[in-house]
């Protein structure tokens, strides 16, 4: 499947150099970014820095993934969490199921592949409450398609707290939002928007950084789809007298985030391995070596392939998901004290190929999960690799512009499909040549787990096992290498 999507996007480049095809990402999706001044002048709710939560003991992520439909989504568990986790599991798991019922078929061919993303962000984060955004996107081969709903919970009861608990007057909100609305010109469907507030549907309400309640809708819910996804920002004196008590706490929240307290407080987080393999000076130009990578992590299985490869001496490289980094920054730090390598891996795992992705969304991708390392306190990588190994000239482009080389691989183990240690680990290291660059997820228990056999098996065939630098040399940003 990778190397298929490989070939296809390069046929489609081939295609686009000769001028008898468009490249595909020339167009952006509608008002998904740079677009009109409307989108500039949209306001957007106040996020806060996932990282918190990386503080928090035994806080995890879940994730399903299915590349041969492209399915990827992700989202939190919190340790205690019992009804915010069960809740968003089971929206998560209901629109996995939706999209792969109505995409079912693996699409054929080289034209745009349908896909189903969904991630989450932190807008809100305290002792009292906390709030979580998740946000849907799907490409259903014509156009992009995005949806977003807000969770708020109550630390104090632990209870999942509906959108509207944020006021104390419904009515009075309906009021204000309608106002809101005509005053920025949005056409409103007067019978879908009495319909979205009567029945508790709005989809997401959160606050501005200056503390305005932001109320938002999916698109084509109160207006034309043509509007995309309507939101208005109320005034600050409007949004004073709508908060409920618990509105006010949520604000709070929001606008001076902190760690919540959760999990158990007498196990902090686990501090980075502290032991570093001694620096490998491996010539590759006489040596057989062989390069690991794992993909997707940071993630729960981690630590203990970080374990396992330190007990084994032995480095492999990571491509890392910036969402995954804001959750997980001490694994993160771990990776590097272990000596091994670090590469770009998006933010959320979108197909960058995507008709709705265009030059400053793959930058974006890019650049935001750049900024999730630096936070990380980790160096900045030199290489990403793109999901899916989906790529074209745009992409290629905008790794150079951020310094990084583009690194995909000559050796498929097929883990996210295979959950068996056995046959990841046979794959791994029969398919293997002098040079390889061999795919892996770090997300799957099972390739954790195939890691000492694949280790041993490697090198009983007489590789060394390198990091994706060791094995390339120096390698030029913008460029593209799958084996040495
Ligand atoms: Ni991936």
């Amino acid at each position: 499947m990778h190397i298929l999507r490989w070939a296809a996007a390069t046929a489609v480049l081939a295609l686009a150099l000769s001028g008898c095809a468009e490249p595909r990402t020339s167009q952006s999706g509608k008002g998904k970014d740079d677009g009109g001044a409307s989108a500039a002048q949209a306001p957007h709710p106040a996020y806060a820095p996932a990282a918190l939560l990386g503080r928090v003991p035994g806080m995890r992520t879940q994730v399903v993934k299915d590349e041969t439909h492209h399915v990827y989504a992700v989202w939190p568990q919190l340790p205690g969490a019992t009804e915010l986790n069960g809740a968003i599991s089971k929206a998560s798991r209901a629109a996995i199921a939706t999209y792969t019922s109505d995409y079912g078929t693996p699409a054929t061919g080289n034209g745009p592949h349908p896909e189903l993303n969904r991630s989450w962000r932190l807008v809100a984060s305290s002792g009292e409450a906390l709030g979580l955004i998740t946000e849907e996107y799907i490409f259903a081969g014509a156009s992009g398609a995005e949806s977003w709903r807000t969770w708020w919970y109550d630390l104090g009861t632990h209870k999942l707290r509906p959108n509207a608990a944020l006021v104390k007057d419904r009515k009075a909100l309906r009021d204000a939002v309608r106002k809101a609305l005509h005053d920025q010109g949005t056409a409103v469907m007067a019978e879908e928007f009495k319909n979205a507030l009567r029945t508790d549907s709005i989809p997401m309400m959160a606050f501005t950084r200056d503390g305005r309640l932001f109320v938002a809708f999916q698109e084509g819910q109160v207006a034309a789809y043509a509007e995309g996804r309507v939101s208005v920002a109320l005034p600050k004196e409007q949004t004073d007298g709508l908060l409920s008590t618990f509105g006010n706490t949520a604000r709070e929240a929001a606008l001076t985030p902190s760690t919540p307290p959760l999990g158990d407080s007498t196990s902090g987080p686990q501090d980075p391995v502290p032991s570093a393999p001694p620096a490998q000076n491996v010539d590759c130009t006489v040596k057989k070596c062989v390069a690991l990578t794992y993909d997707d992590g940071p993630g729960a299985p981690t630590r203990g392939l970080l374990d396992t490869f330190a007990r084994q001496k032995a480095v492999a490289t990571f491509f890392v998901l910036g969402q995954q980094v804001n959750t997980y920054p001490q694994t993160l730090k771990a990776i590097v004290a272990g000596g091994h390598e670090i590469g770009v891996h998006t933010w959320d795992h979108k197909d960058l190929t995507s008709p709705g992705m265009s030059a400053s969304l793959v930058g974006d991708e890019i650049s935001r999960t750049l900024d999730a390392i630096k936070q990380a306190g980790v160096p900045k990588p030199d290489l990403m690799r793109p999901p899916y190994g989906a790529t074209n000239s745009t992409v290629l482009q905008q790794a150079r512009r951020q310094g990084l080389s583009q690194i995909l691989w000559d050796v498929d183990t097929n883990d996210w499909k295979d959950r068996n240690t056995s046959i990841v680990s046979q794959r791994a290291v029969s398919q293997a040549r002098s040079g390889s660059i061999i795919l892996m997820h770090d997300i799957h228990l099972t390739s954790a787990n195939a890691a000492t056999h694949v280790i041993k098996g490697l090198r009983a065939r007489g590789f060394t096992l390198v990091t994706v630098s060791q094995l390339l040399g120096q390698t030029n940003p913008g460029q593209s290498y799958s084996r040495r």
